[in-house]
């Protein structure tokens, strides 16, 4: 297997100046032959401040969001150009905090996903059910249905992105999915991909997020179609983020 796994932590909306200094700082020298891709999402005040942290290391920089526009009167948001500038990897797109609490809908997220791909960053497309939706049996229609919105706008370079299956109701409450139900839908999404993109969906890394931590990691991470995760709570630990990382091999 020729593809790397991809740790990424999304801090949310956390950190300062000097938190993000110590956090990275160690990071940088907790992670200096890593076996696998690190990135860390920060928010788009502290970009330019990570940027010069990570300067060097093999720690990606990324964004928690981008803009479906380029240019123009959108205030609050970021284009994925300006991103560019600030040497952004990777940005995270429909993220279920964004669904949840600015309404982006899975247009959006395809649009999203389009803006980045178009700059050369990295999207990393969330998908994930509520519980609500889980105990009714439609976890792989709602997943499905999230991933198809962007294939069908990006089918042509869907080989480019990475997928994180965050399943809402595992997100910062301590109630990881088991490997076993983690795999299942990764599987599923692993099959939709190699419709879209036959030959590459091998290549296509599908991460995990939801309360993954320094104890569990290693067993989600066994599972054969999970290439990596996405960290929220737990990226903001040095201690705990390094031992993920040291997970993923
Ligand atoms: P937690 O790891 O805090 O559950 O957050 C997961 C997440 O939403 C990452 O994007």
């Amino acid at each position: 297997m020729t593809k790397k796994m991809l740790i990424a932590g999304n801090w949310k909306m956390n950190g300062s100046l000097a938190a993000n200094e110590a956090l990275v700082k160690a990071l940088v020298a907790g992670a200096a032959a890593p076996a696998c891709e690190i990135a860390v999402c920060v928010p788009a005040p502290y970009l330019a401040q990570v940027q010069s942290l990570v300067a060097g290391s093999p720690i990606a920089l990324g964004a928690q969001d981008v803009s479906t526009q380029a240019q123009g009167a959108f205030t609050g948001e970021q284009s994925a150009v300006m991103l560019r500038e600030f040497g952004v990897r990777y940005a995270i797109v429909g993220h279920s905090e964004r669904r949840q609490y600015h309404g982006e809908t899975d247009e959006v997220v395809a649009a999203k996903t389009a803006a980045a791909l178009a700059n050369g960053i990295t999207p990393i497309v969330c998908v994930g059910e509520t519980l609500a939706q889980r105990e009714a049996g439609a976890t792989e229609e709602v997943v499905k249905r999230q991933l198809a919105a962007v294939i069908h706008v990006n089918g042509h370079c869907i080989s480019e992105i990475v997928v994180a299956y965050e399943p809402v109701w595992a997100i910062g409450t301590g109630k990881t999915a088991t490997p076993e139900q983690a795999q299942a839908v990764h599987a599923v999404l692993r099959a939709q991909l190699h419709h879209a993109a036959s030959d590459h969906a091998a290549g296509i890394r599908i991460l995990y997020g939801g309360s993954m931590n320094a104890a569990n990691a290693a067993e989600l991470l066994a599972q054969a179609d999970i290439d990596g995760g996405l960290i929220g709570g737990a990226s903001l630990k040095a201690a705990d983020f390094l031992q993920i990382i040291a997970a993923a091999r």
